[in-house]
């Protein structure tokens, strides 16, 4: 059986609905998880979504994954422009990476413009909202055919 792709969703995602919704929307994270089900469904891939606000859990399924995914996207949130041991553990994973942000981090504070995870990323989707999850499937899809 083919391994799943992880999609994993960093720090504060878990309140998606009614965090700041003029940035990320109304969606909660339970509606990305139905919606990236779906999609993934007609790509024919298998995911495994989880959400965690810790680091250190970050790092462990990223390890994981290693093993167990054929691919990883991460929305790893404000880990993405603070955290080198996400940055070293997806470098380690040798697997294809999607970097992912419901908004565009290049339109806001300064201090979103640079994340350290980049650097380990085949590519990075964000500005697109709730469908930047769809569209990290679809290339990561294609990555997988490639
Ligand atoms: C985010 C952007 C980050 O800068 C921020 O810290 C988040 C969410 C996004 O999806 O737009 O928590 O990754």
């Amino acid at each position: 059986m083919a391994k799943p792709v992880y999609l994993l969703n960093g720090p504060n995602l878990n309140l998606l609905g009614n965090r700041q919704p003029e940035i990320y929307g109304r969606i909660t994270l339970d509606d990305l998880r139905l919606q990236s089900a779906r999609h993934a469904k007609t790509l024919e891939l298998e995911i495994e979504f989880r959400q965690s606000n810790s680091e250190g859990t970050l790092v462990d399924w990223i390890q994981e994954a290693r093993d167990k995914a054929s691919g990883i996207i991460i929305n790893a949130a404000a880990y993405s422009h603070t955290s080198l041991a996400l940055l070293d553990a997806l470098q380690a994973s040798d697997l294809p990476v999607i970097e992912l942000h419901l908004s565009n981090i290049y339109a806001r504070e300064s201090f979103r413009h640079h994340s350290h995870i980049s650097q380990a990323a085949n590519g990075v989707i964000c500005g697109f909202g709730a469908d930047g999850y769809n569209l990290a499937l679809s290339a990561m899809a294609r990555l997988l055919e490639s």
